[in-house]
């Protein structure tokens, strides 16, 4: 299919978001030449837009997406991590033609339960367990070529085929001297530490913005690898210091190391951008996977006490080398409660039984540090926040199981500060985002067990209704339910059904 052509369903399947967002006047104008729904809605607001200025409507080709064709869809975490994203990358990659992460490193973990299978991964996408998927990593990731070979070694292991891995000869990798850095740092924080995972992930994105990271390409050229270590290293004498005698800062033992991982890397180093632009323009799907979660985004989330990155949709182009217009779809994947691991603000956060009940039921425990998670009420201010900075079109809701027997749910809708001020949006200030309190909705909770239901009328109405309270106050439909750990405990909504590669919507098709 010639380029022109396939790019004419990018946009199309925006028919749904714009449905949805007419009342954003300003974003609906921009669409309403693309979108022959808006356009007759806002059609009087076509030739001169906001402040008169006039502009001429960009022509697009009309809809060729139907709501069987899976588009560009990016999917996301909306919480503060750790919501199940690796699930429901599976549950879409079975029927992308690739899946691509775009950013954050080893300090993310998903955990996929297949049959009696359990397989905990850190940077290979969970895309890698379908076999004719292609499955890549970005460049905006940052690669710890150590755990990437022990994850090849584990799924050769298991007989899990990798040769459909292709790592972006971009992508920075983590160096031994990244994890002493930011072990130090952290050290050195003492009561004001992050909490990070200590993977590096924040020293090694620190050196790509200072232009002294080292990229997964340097890894096949000894030279080239030798001398940007030793550029990399020189500013960090003082604070590296500590390590002067470790083994693990020797020149050669770290040039060795890493050009031994160069030759098992080599494979599957590839200009990745490359490679999936062939599959939009040949209208094939790609899934944009992210790491973490928006509100620990470093732009928009609860800084400082965020990742080095951004698990936002947006980053999903800088992170794969797309542009916006590649992106159709973009899911927000959250849990039913609330979860956060590390320091930081959590308006929501429970303690006591309560808390333990809710931690030891979802299991709330680290994939990646084994760290038990703090746990709250579901926020649905940060989460209308999540929705609106991701400009998100479905949600997939996970964990909906491990609320059940609870008489009653608390639903955060509003938070109130220290000196009895309301806030309705999130705040963007520190100190008021460390002091508010959330202020709740009680819903009926329910008792049955919910991890046979398949179909979204049979659960109980107490459940559907707490689902429809969260997707009414955020605005955006509910695709996808979780109600247990194993991929086929999922309900597919109504919604969900019109959308990407749901099980709804083949049986449909068929
Ligand atoms: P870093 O990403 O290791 O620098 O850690 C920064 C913050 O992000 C810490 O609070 C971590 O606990 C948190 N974090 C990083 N990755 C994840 C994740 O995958 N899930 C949940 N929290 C994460």
């Amino acid at each position: 299919m010639p380029a022109q052509a396939a790019r004419a369903r990018v946009g199309a399947s925006r028919v749904g978001a714009a449905r949805e967002g007419t009342s954003r006047l300003g974003a609906a104008c921009e669409g309403a030449a693309q979108v022959g729904a808006v356009s007759t809605i806002l059609g009087s607001c076509l030739p001169t837009c906001g402040e008169g200025h006039t502009r001429k409507p960009r022509v697009r080709p009309p809809p060729a997406y139907t709501h069987l064709t899976m588009p560009g869809i990016v999917l996301v975490g909306a919480q503060w991590g750790d919501e199940g994203k690796g699930k429901v990358t599976d549950l879409l990659a079975e029927r992308a033609d690739a899946v691509v992460r775009f950013q954050g490193g080893n300090n993310a973990g998903h955990t996929i339960v297949r049959g009696r299978q359990t397989f905990k991964l850190h940077l290979i996408p969970s895309g890698i367990l379908h076999k004719n998927t292609l499955c890549v990593i970005g460049n905006g990731v940052v690669v710890d070529p150590k755990v990437l070979t022990d994850e090849l070694d584990e799924l050769r292991r298991r007989r899990v085929d990798t040769r459909s891995l292709r790592i972006s000869a971009n992508a920075h990798l983590i160096m031994p001297y990244h994890m002493m850095l930011d072990h130090a740092g952290e050290a050195k924080l003492g009561k004001l530490q992050i909490g990070t995972t200590r993977r590096g992930i924040g020293p090694c994105y620190a050196d790509k913005a200072a232009r002294l990271g080292i990229r997964v390409q340097d890894l096949l050229d000894e030279k080239i690898l030798k001398k940007k270590i030793v550029a990399a290293l020189e500013p960090k004498r003082l604070s590296l210091r500590p390590f002067a005698k470790d083994p693990r800062l020797d020149l050669q033992t770290i040039t060795e190391e890493y050009l031994t991982y160069g030759h098992r890397m080599a494979n599957y180093i590839a200009d990745t951008v490359r490679l999936v632009h062939e599959r939009l323009d040949a209208g094939q799907t790609v899934v944009f996977e992210g790491a973490q979660g928006a509100l620990l985004d470093i732009d928009h989330g609860t800084y400082p006490f965020v990742t080095s990155s951004n698990p936002v949709a947006g980053a999903a182009c800088v992170g794969a080398g797309v542009g916006p217009k590649d992106i159709d779809e973009v899911w927000g994947v959250i849990k039913a409660y609330g979860t956060r691991v590390g320091a930081g603000p959590f308006p929501t956060e429970l303690d006591g039984d309560l808390a333990d009940e809710i931690r030891e039921r979802g299991g709330e425990y680290g994939t990646t540090t084994g760290r038990a998670r703090r746990v709250g009420w579901i926020d649905l201010v940060a989460l209308r926040y999540a929705a609106q900075i991701n400009s998100l079109t479905a949600l997939a809701v996970m964990k909906l199981d491990v609320l059940s027997g609870f008489d009653r749910l608390c639903v955060c809708t509003r938070y109130r500060g220290p000196e009895g001020a309301e806030f309705d949006d999130f705040p963007y200030h520190q100190t008021m985002l460390h002091h508010v309190t959330g202020e709740y909705v009680d819903l009926p909770g329910w008792s049955e067990d919910l991890t046979e239901v398949r179909e979204e009328s049979d659960l109980p109405a107490a459940a559907r209704d707490y689902l429809q309270f969260i997707s009414d106050f955020v605005g955006v439909p509910i695709a996808l339910i979780g109600v247990g750990p194993g991929r086929e405990e999922v309900i597919w909504t109504e919604a969900g059904a019109g959308m990407a590669g749901s099980g709804n919507a083949a049986s449909a098709a068929a």
